[in-house]
């Protein structure tokens, strides 16, 4: 954020949106208070429910991302990003979740010489609470993926990982141009995973998104073994992703009994430019 203009729009009338003590404030006087953590609400009701991670799903995503299992990941972000941002790009993470990846994108750029400005937007206000206290200058915003409350043409980088997507509010925001790195399980991501804690396991459908507002640029594969040393850590690892929620009793017992696993990580880092 520059002096007290803020980048995000208010989601009532579009407006600019101004610092103003502990609000945002635009010039019809729509208001946003500051979260204690940092973030603003810009969530408008009809556009959807607050949902998406809860607080026990962001510890255990923390934690995992803290310890540097997606680091691999992490690091062809960054190789990606690197090659298509300008000396002071304006990011958007889209689904930030606990701000990980916002937070070593925009150091890394920093440190290789670059004046990022990131904003992260998510659903979650648990999610965001973890993020907004990130010790790095970026700006966050509850808000849905598919209402971003950024001006259009804002964006230079879309990041956009493991989160739903929306093509069109993408291309929206996007500067003529700009770029979207999306990143996606493989179809053997945590195979091995699965298979101890399930009967039968298939494996991820992958459907990069297509939209003819975009053009596909690269589809570069990360792929690597997790060696997993604790059963903690295997639960953090089950709890970030979407089988967590649906698994019963029985076959969450072996998960619990689990206390070292190697399984595989695979991802496909998609870098999209809108056309
Ligand atoms: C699997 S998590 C990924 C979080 C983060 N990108 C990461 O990889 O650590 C998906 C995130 O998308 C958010 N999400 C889900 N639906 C959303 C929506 N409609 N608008 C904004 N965020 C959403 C969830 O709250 C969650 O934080």
């Amino acid at each position: 954020m520059i002096d007290n203009k803020s980048a995000f729009c208010c989601p009532v009338c579009g407006g600019q949106l101004q610092k103003d003590g502990k609000s945002l404030r635009c010039e019809n006087k729509h208001c946003y208070d500051y979260a204690k953590s940092g973030y603003v609400n810009l969530l408008m009701s009809q556009q959807g429910r607050l949902h998406g991670d809860d607080r026990p799903m962001v510890r255990a995503r923390t934690a995992f991302l803290s310890a540097g299992h997606y680091r691999p990941l992490l690091d062809q972000i960054v190789e990606t990003a690197l090659t298509c941002v300008s000396d002071a790009p304006k990011i958007a993470d889209t689904g930030c979740g606990e701000g990980w990846y916002t937070q070593e994108l925009h150091n890394a750029l920093v440190s290789k010489g670059f004046s990022p400005e990131t904003v992260g937007v998510d659903i979650s206000r648990d999610a965001l609470t973890a993020a907004a206290k990130r010790p790095f200058p970026a700006e966050f915003a509850v808000a849905s993926l598919y209402h971003i409350p950024l001006p259009d043409e804002w964006a230079e980088l879309i990041l956009n990982v493991f989160a739903p997507d929306c093509m069109d509010e993408f291309a929206r925001i996007l500067a003529p141009k700009g770029y979207l790195l999306k990143i996606v399980p493989r179809e053997d991501h945590l195979l091995e995973l699965k298979s101890a804690v399930y009967e039968s396991v298939y494996e991820n459908e992958v459907t990069p998104p297509q939209s003819d507002a975009f053009e596909l640029i690269s589809d570069t594969v990360v792929r690597y073994t997790l060696h997993l040393t604790d059963n903690e850590t295997i639960c953090n690892l089950f709890s970030m992703t979407p089988y967590a929620r649906k698994t019963s009793p029985s076959d969450m017992a072996k998960l619990n009994a689990l206390n070292e696993l190697d399984t595989t990580a695979a991802f496909s880092v998609l870098l999209y430019r809108k056309r």
